[in-house]
This record gives C-alpha cells, structure tokens and sequence, in this order.
C-alpha cells in the first residue's frame, strides 16, 4: 500500500515492507547512535519463536523485510535461519551491519550467502582505521574488509547474484578526503560503494564540508545525494511528495508528508510496533508503540486505533487539531516541525529546472523515448511538477521489486530487467540518492548505447 493509493477511508491495506528489529544491542558505539547512549526502554534479541510468530502474522503481505533497526542484527545468532524462513517464502530482506563483530569464518561467510538474502548493507565510513575509527568506535576496519572479502568469495563459488554486497560509506568532515581512496579499494575488492552524509546529532562540527546543505548535493564527480532526507540536518524521517491525484486529502501545509503509516511498519524484537525508525521506544510506558504482534493481529495493529491517528494527523494536519498520535509524540522533524519541514526544502532547485527544461525540450524535437528509473518522490514531481508533465514516457522501472506491477500514474512499474524489452532512448534517474541498485541497473550492457539523464 501507498500513500497515492490511500483512498481516504480509515482502512488501509496491508504494509508489503516491514522492519524487523533482529537484535538491538550493538558490539560498537557509533556517538550518533541511539543505541550507544542506551536509550532504549527495553533490549533485547528476537527469538526464533517470536520471529516464527510475528512472521506468520505478516508473511502473507510482505514482500521485502529489511532485518534490522537499531543494533546490530549480526549479533542474533538465528539470523540465518531468519533469513532462510523469509527467502523460502519470497520474501526478499535486507540487513544493515556494521560487519566488525568477529572475523568470519568460511563456513558463515558461505552459510550468510546460501541463506537467500537479498541485499548486504556494511556500514564503514572511512577508508582507513583512523577516519573510520572516529564513528565506528570499537570497531576494526581490516576486519570489514576481509569479512566483506570473504562473502564476495563465497559469493562468487555459491550463488547465482545473491545479495547483492554493498559497502555504505556515511561522509563526515573527518573522512571527506577519503572518498577516492575508498573508491580504489570497493574497485579492488569487487564491492559497490554508495554514500550518503552522516547526520551528526552529537556534534554538528562533524558535518561534511563538501556536502551542500542548501541545494543537497556533492560536488561533481560525486553524484548528488539524499533529497529523500528531511534535509534539515536535524532528522532523517522520509519525506515525499504526494502525487496530487491524492493531494485532497492533506492539509495543505503538508503537501510534502511522511508516508511510513501508509506503507510499513518497524517491529522491535519484542514484538513491539512502531510506525516508523525514526521512533526510538525511550519512554517503555507504551506511549510512542502502536501495537505488538505477540499478543495481536497484524490488522488489530495496522488498522487500529493508534495507525489510523498517526494517517489522521498526517492527512489532516491543521493549526489546532489534535489527534493525539505517535507522530505528534514522536521527535521527528514532520512531527516537530511541519510546516517547516514541508516548504524549506523545495525538490527542484533553479539549476535542475533548467537542465529538465532542457531534456524535455530534446525529448519534443528529437522523439526520443524515455524510461524513468524510479518511481518516488523525485518520478511524482518530474510527472506533476515539471515540462516532462508532457512526456508520454515508455515505462517506469524500480529496482524496488515489492512495486513490480503497481500502477503509477498512467504506467505499470517494471523491474529494472524489464529494460531491455522496453528499449529507451533516454533514460531519467528519478532520484538524487546513489544506489547499488542504480550502479548494477546502469552497468547493463544495454544501456551502454543509451543516453542517461540524472540530476
Ligand atoms: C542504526 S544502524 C543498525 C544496523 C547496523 N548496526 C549498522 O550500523 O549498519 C541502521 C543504519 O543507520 C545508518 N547510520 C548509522 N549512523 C548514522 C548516522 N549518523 N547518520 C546516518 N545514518 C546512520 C547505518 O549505516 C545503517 O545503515
Ligand atoms: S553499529 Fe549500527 S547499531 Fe551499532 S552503534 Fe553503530 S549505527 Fe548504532
Ligand atoms: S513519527 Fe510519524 S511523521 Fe515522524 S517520521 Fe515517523 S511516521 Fe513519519
């Protein structure tokens, strides 16, 4: 379910993503963490009965479980047996890990491949002990190199593509210069390396120097990063444009709101229900938790009484209302904030209307035939908001397979194997943020004679 398909009743249909939180304790202690400063009312680690449990309750919808919250999900010695119920199924999963736990040994480098997960985040911002040191303390950046070493190897002898290895590098202003090294080294090892910007909550004098606040993008050669971001430097809640077939339904000055209750939940490892991550369960007294799965159904949680206040505020926001929802509670900037949130950080910035401007006026006198790749906030906002509201595009793909199929304004979303079959001319990057997706997406042999557009 998606916030443009909500059609404005208090049921929602089922969440196809969800997050698990496997574990959340942590071997390391990243200063920006939560989990660090113990700020969790209760930790834990997911049993393999409560996991059996919640999953019989959410299997039927979810398509995508990313394993992981806060903590670090290596630490749930079940994990690949969580894994496999999940990829038995279809359903494909993410984890996140800091990869700096324990040096693997053979047999659980092969074990993690075989287990059927989809895609494996690392964690290392740095290229160097020293850089990477200063966030990921306690941590040991040999011993992620060789860890990622060793599941690409047994990646190369067992699997047929899967997961896909990505190593996720968060810019500070203490690694900034590290980022051509760290480049040398992914190509070394064979590995994807995608960036973002670290959000420095205990410290701003961490922020990245090169990183521009204002238009949010790095400097050329590096591609621009993470308009999905609130972008205020403050909090990471997702934001989005709303496809305006569906604006209707929001108060005006949330035109751009947090989608996460219409579309997924967070389950801690007890069970607990949170509408999204940016919620730290702080308080243990139930007031920011939505649910739990142990003792209900997911659709007592999805369409209770709790959910439908968290949608009620983010569909109906207006000065003196009051729904008394998590989201209110909770300290996020759409929560904090609002309308701040929403009109500050416009998607276009002048420079990037002129180069659409330009595309599109390409696109209209040569004929070409264009291909979005995403299917987000940047892909509503060209289709609504931009010259290419013109454009009668040949297909949409998302590497986000739990979307194959959905409509999208008058288009059917495809998988980025699609491609081929559709036949481009042009293709548009539909979004700011870099991706393993996007890099193995551009690196198909069929797009080699194809023009690409990307902000
Ligand atoms: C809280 S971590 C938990 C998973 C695992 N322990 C790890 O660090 O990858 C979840 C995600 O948050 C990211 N993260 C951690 N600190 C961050 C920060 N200061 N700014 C942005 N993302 C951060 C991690 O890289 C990871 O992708
Ligand atoms: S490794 Fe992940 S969970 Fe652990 S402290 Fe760092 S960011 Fe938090
Ligand atoms: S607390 Fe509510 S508004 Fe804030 S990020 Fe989470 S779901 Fe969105």
């Amino acid at each position: 379910m998606s916030i443009e398909k909500y059609n404005g009743s208090d049921l929602c249909e089922p969440p196809s993503r969800m997050y698990l939180e496997v574990c959340n304790y942590c071997n390391l202690k990243c200063p920006s963490c939560p989990t660090t400063h113990n700020c969790h009312a209760h930790q834990g680690v997911m049993t393999f009965d409560t996991f059996n449990t919640i999953f019989k309750k959410i299997s039927h919808c979810v398509k995508w479980i990313n394993l992981f919250n806060y903590g670090e999900p290596l630490m749930n010695k079940d994990i690949v047996d969580i894994i496999k119920c999940c990829s038995r199924s279809g359903i494909g999963t993410r984890i996140d890990t800091n990869f700096s736990l324990k040096d693997l040994s053979q047999e659980e480098a092969e074990d993690l491949v075989r287990s059927g997960l989809t895609l494996l985040v690392v964690s290392a911002d740095g290229a160097s002990q020293k850089t990477y040191g200063m966030y990921r303390v306690g941590g040991n950046f040999e011993r992620v190199l060789n860890n990622m070493k060793k599941v690409i190897s047994a990646k190369n002898r067992f699997s047929d593509g899967a997961p896909t290895i990505c190593w996720k590098f968060l810019i500070n202003r203490h690694n900034e210069h590290e980022i051509e090294k760290a480049r040398a080294i992914a190509k070394e090892i064979g590995v994807c390396l995608s960036f973002e910007i670290m959000e420095n909550f205990h410290n701003r004098s961490w922020d990245s120097e090169i990183y521009n606040h204002e238009t949010g993008t790095l400097p050329d050669p590096y591609v621009p990063f993470g308009s999905l971001r609130s972008g205020d430097g403050k909090g990471g809640a997702t934001v989005g444009a709303l496809n305006p077939r569906n604006a209707g339904f929001l108060h005006k000055d949330l035109r751009r709101a947090c989608r996460e209750p219409f579309s997924e939940l967070v389950v801690n490892y007890n069970g607990d229900v949170l509408p999204c991550c940016e919620i730290v369960d702080t308080l243990g007294d139930g007031t920011l938790v939505v649910g739990n799965l142990l003792n209900q159904s997911l659709e007592e949680v999805w369409n209770g009484e709790r959910m439908k206040a968290c949608r009620r505020y983010l569909l109906n926001y207006g000065d003196g209302k009051q729904f008394d929802s998590v989201c209110e509670h909770a300290p996020c900037p759409v929560g904090k904030n609002k309308k701040s949130v929403a009109q500050k950080h416009p998607v276009f910035q002048e420079r990037e209307k002129r180069k659409v401007a330009e595309i599109v006026h390409r696109v209209q006198e040569e004929g070409l035939k264009v291909v979005f790749f995403g299917a987000g906030q940047l892909a509503i906002e060209l289709l609504t908001n931009s010259p290419f509201s013109a454009v009668k595009l040949v297909g949409v793909v998302d590497s986000d397979l739990t979307r194959t199929g959905e409509e999208f304004f008058e288009y059917k979303i495809f998988p980025p194997t699609s491609i081929d079959a559709l036949g481009p001319d042009l293709v548009v990057i539909a979004s700011k943020a870099f991706s393993c997706e996007m890099e193995q997406f551009l690196s198909r042999e069929c797009l080699r004679n194809v023009e690409i557009f990307k902000f």
